[in-house]
């Protein structure tokens, strides 16, 4: 959607669970909005704090320093009552009241409906897909998602030593509340024999069938990569296949929050880079209502309707790719 006239004052938040690499993409907007003549402002704790009128001016030397740290220096909160819409109001009131004229949310899902919810209020409105679990629709990655990746891969790596050694399998679940794109990735990249996820039912037979023939195979180990979301999670599974007399030692490693720290890869730098700054020029031309996103090799943008109301789907095709691997 175009403007008549690009905003003067710019306003920043970070929403739902952080990202490694929300830092540098809020650098990159403050930088970008200062670069072409605006204000900038940062909201504290996402949309709560944007009710709460929790706003502050953001200089050039305010994000300096930020960009190799994982977190996000705005805070950010989940807020389930921006779904009400007296609620919608006072944000709108409070942005309003500031002289605020366009807001770039960085964040999943939840922050672009809730991007979404302002723009169907008339508010200019950027979106900029930050979540580890790369469920964003209209991006091929968000923000995060490698850096994710490399802990994961660290961790398999670490744990397939002591796998190894003590003839052991492993279950390592990952993040990714309902989508399982990391765990997929994780699985191909680490050489697991096996990938479950909520995209594709698998029963504990098949498991631990899988698990036997890797044995059998001269296997001295074998790792089992469950996502969060998937029918059976790593300690149901666990208990699953000791009932089933699998025959091999089997330990259970929930990697959890700790995917979601550490300073952002050379990559998620890159791309909250390109997001970041791709976000302002656009709202500058006076463009809204969208979220930008990586397609292929361009950064383009998808509505803020589809943004906000569908979830991106991993590519079975890996999934395909990770079985015959996995041989
Ligand atoms: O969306 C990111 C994510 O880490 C999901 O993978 C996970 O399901 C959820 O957030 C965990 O949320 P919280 O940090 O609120 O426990």
């Amino acid at each position: 959607m175009l403007a008549a006239m690009g905003p003067k004052n710019i306003a920043v938040l970070t929403a739902g669970g952080d990202a490694p690499g929300m830092n540098a993409a809020v650098r990159a907007v403050v930088r970008t909005a200062l670069a072409l003549g605006m204000r900038a402002h940062g909201i504290r704790r996402a949309y709560e704090g944007l009710v709460q009128g929790d706003i502050c001016d953001l200089g050039a030397r305010d994000v300096g320093g930020i960009i190799q740290r994982g977190g996000t220096i705005l805070k950010t909160a989940r807020f389930k009552d921006f779904a009400k819409a007296d609620t919608q109001q006072a944000a709108l009131q409070q942005l309003r009241a500031r002289g605020i004229d366009a807001l770039v949310a960085i964040g999943g899902d939840g922050t672009m409906r809730g991007a979404l919810a302002l723009h169907r209020l008339g508010f200019p409105v950027m979106g900029v897909p930050a979540s580890i679990d790369n469920d964003v629709y209209g991006t091929d990655i968000s923000i995060g998602v490698d850096t994710a990746l490399n802990t994961i891969l660290d961790a398999i790596d670490k744990l397939r030593d002591t796998a190894s050694s003590h003839q052991r399998a492993f279950i390592v679940e990952t993040m990714g509340r309902n989508c399982g794109h990391l765990a997929l990735m994780s699985g191909i990249i680490s050489g697991a024999e096996m990938t479950l996820i909520p995209e594709q039912d698998v029963p504990p037979e098949e498991v631990a069938a899988t698990v036997r023939e890797a044995y059998a195979r001269g296997k001295t180990h074998a790792i089992v990569v469950v996502s969060e979301g998937a029918k059976y999670p790593a300690i149901a599974l666990k208990e699953k296949l000791n009932a089933m007399n699998l025959g091999v030692d089997l330990r259970v490693t929930v990697l959890g929050h700790v995917q979601r720290g550490g300073s952002p890869s050379a990559w998620d730098r890159l791309l909250a880079a390109r997001l970041g700054v791709s976000a302002v020029e656009r709202l500058a031309k006076g463009e809204s209502g969208v979220m930008v996103g990586l397609q292929a090799r361009d950064v383009l943008t998808v509505p803020m309707e589809e943004a906000g109301s569908r979830q991106r789907q991993p590519d079975m095709e890996y999934y395909r790719m990770a079985r015959m691997l996995a041989k």
